[in-house]
């Protein structure tokens, strides 16, 4: 009843009858007015006016399934939103989730990680209610060789949704990290489950330094938030909901190409590495060339004496010559 009751005072404009929210849940009075105190309790603000009813003035920014409820109908990204204050991590979250037969879509997201995974075996900070930890939950019916390209059509999902909603300075540096005025804001880590060479589910695990002001000592220089670098606070529910509206069409049109030829234009143009020199960190030896984009498959086309060489994200990472980018 609760969800259902927001959702109404979401949609009216004026005020909502408690005499009729009564009749329409057949309950009491007193049922409607303990609903009322419970949403004022998690932060909503509510004003109750005598003979009129009760008026949404504002919300918290919640990511409960409560919350949520209603900002992802009609969509498949985000149909099913699985929500924990405290967890390890959402990509483990997400991964049971799937064995218990979870539908392709969900979404695990937590208000804090406490081992939240990074790239390469590194942990990712996660402290509570100030940034974005989610992982959503795929079922492709394609060949475990393109899953790694569903990094970089995250990637470009993020850098589409912030510039698109907040005209941020927005880049990605390649693969999947995304960066606002030159430093880190977003990760995303991608990890499947195969069964006889077929993929049983994928998830991608996203966070997003959305409101955290402070940062360790030994990543300061490279890490952000979109709070610091935008001088304001953002709501992370509505951050998710255009992160998850984009990765929604990105994906669509992935399934029906497989690969990445329909959005090497747009990520190119978000690509902090492009015309640059970089240092290639290869396990079997580091070498130097310009970046010159991707190709469809996802990779780095890096020109090195006048040959371009690929250059595949697996083993690989990628460096400015003196610094991160
Ligand atoms: C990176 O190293 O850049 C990738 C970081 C990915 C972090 C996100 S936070 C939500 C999800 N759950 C995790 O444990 N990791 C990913």
């Amino acid at each position: 009843m609760k969800a259902e009751i927001l959702a109404l005072l979401r949609e009216t404009e004026v005020y909502l009858s408690g005499q009729e929210l009564c009749e329409h849940f057949h309950v009491s009075r007193t049922a409607i007015w303990k609903v009322m105190r419970q949403l004022k309790e998690e932060g909503y603000v509510i004003e109750a006016v005598q003979n009129k009813g009760y008026r949404l003035i504002s919300e918290p920014d919640l990511l409960t399934s409560s919350a949520l409820a209603g900002s992802f109908q009609s969509m498949w990204a985000g149909c099913n939103i699985v929500y924990r204050e405290e967890t390890g991590s959402t990509n483990i979250d997400a991964r049971k989730l799937a064995e218990e037969g979870a539908p392709h879509g969900t979404v695990a997201i937590a208000g804090q990680q406490l081992a939240g995974k990074g790239r390469r075996g590194r942990g990712w900070v996660s402290p509570p209610g100030e940034n974005l930890y989610f992982t959503i939950l795929l079922r492709p019916d394609f060949y475990p060789s393109k899953a790694s390209m569903l990094t970089l059509v995250m990637a470009l999902s993020v850098a589409e949704a912030i510039k698109g909603k907040w005209d941020a300075d927005i880049q990605i540096k390649w693969p999947n990290d995304v960066l606002c005025n030159k430093r880190k804001v977003c990760g995303i880590l991608t990890e499947m489950n195969l069964e006889s060479n077929y993929i049983q589910y994928v998830v991608i695990g996203v966070g997003i330094n959305t409101n955290q002001m402070e940062f360790p000592e030994e990543i300061r220089d490279k890490a952000t938030s979109l709070c610091k670098e935008l001088g304001m606070g953002l709501s992370r529910a509505e951050l998710l909901k255009e992160v998850l509206s984009c990765f929604q069409i990105r994906y669509d049109q992935f399934v029906k190409e497989l690969d990445l030829n329909f959005m090497k234009v747009a990520y190119e143009d978000f690509l902090v590495n492009r015309g640059r020199m970089v240092k290639i960190l290869d396990p079997k030896g580091e070498w130097t060339g310009t970046a010159i984009g991707i190709n469809g498959e996802g990779e780095l086309l890096v020109e090195q004496e006048g040959r371009i060489q690929e250059v595949y994200a697996g083993e690989v990472s990628v460096r400015g010559i003196d610094s991160y980018v």
